[in-house]
């Protein structure tokens, strides 16, 4: 009866281990990267592209800026931040962190564990680091790099 009852417990246990397994891949990393709209931001000219993805510069950061109240800032290398942590890290990391705009960081946090785990693996399938994206450039100051202007205009009359 114990024995009996013992496996059953054990094979629900493996079907959740290989279900639970089997949720994490590089596959689903890449397809949360698209459909998250990582690439959108984190890599130069996919949008200008329609959307085919040059591998090389997959997630490698923008090397054009994004200008409103908060400064200009740049979509950052995500292939060096992901290095920075390990896949377990980045589970905690990617639920809380918090940006300037236009980053949509709180979307990010919906995000669930095995699509997490998945798309660190898929950043870090991606190769070598790179350069970073070039660094924040506080209000006022003027970027040296080609930047996008985001101000809201109110339609004359
Ligand atoms: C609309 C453009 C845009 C989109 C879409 C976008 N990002 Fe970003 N991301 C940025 C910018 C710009 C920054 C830099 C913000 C800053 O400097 O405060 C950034 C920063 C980050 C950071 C923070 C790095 C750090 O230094 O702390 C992470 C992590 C990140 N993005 C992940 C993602 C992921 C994952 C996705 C897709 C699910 C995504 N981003 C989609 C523009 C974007």
């Amino acid at each position: 009866m114990y024995t009996k009852l013992f496996a059953v417990g054990m094979s629900f246990l493996t079907m959740a281990t290989l279900a639970s397994a089997q949720d994490v891949s590089v596959e689903k990393g890449a397809r949360i990267a698209k459909i998250g709209g990582c690439h959108d931001c984190h890599t130069p000219g996919y949008s200008e592209a329609n959307g085919v993805l040059d591998p090389a510069v997959a997630l490698i950061g923008s090397p054009v800026g994004y200008q409103g109240p908060w400064g200009t800032t740049y979509a950052v290398n995500l292939r060096i931040e992901a290095a920075k942590y390990s896949e377990t890290q980045f589970i905690d990391y990617l639920k809380h962190f918090e940006t300037m705009p236009p980053m949509p960081w709180f979307n990010v946090h919906e995000l669930d564990e095995s699509e997490i785990r998945s798309l660190h693996q898929y950043i870090l399938s991606l190769g070598a680091p790179g350069d970073p994206a070039p660094t924040y450039v506080p209000p006022g100051v003027k970027p040296t790099t080609p930047y996008i202007v985001f101000v809201p205009v109110m339609p004359a009359g």
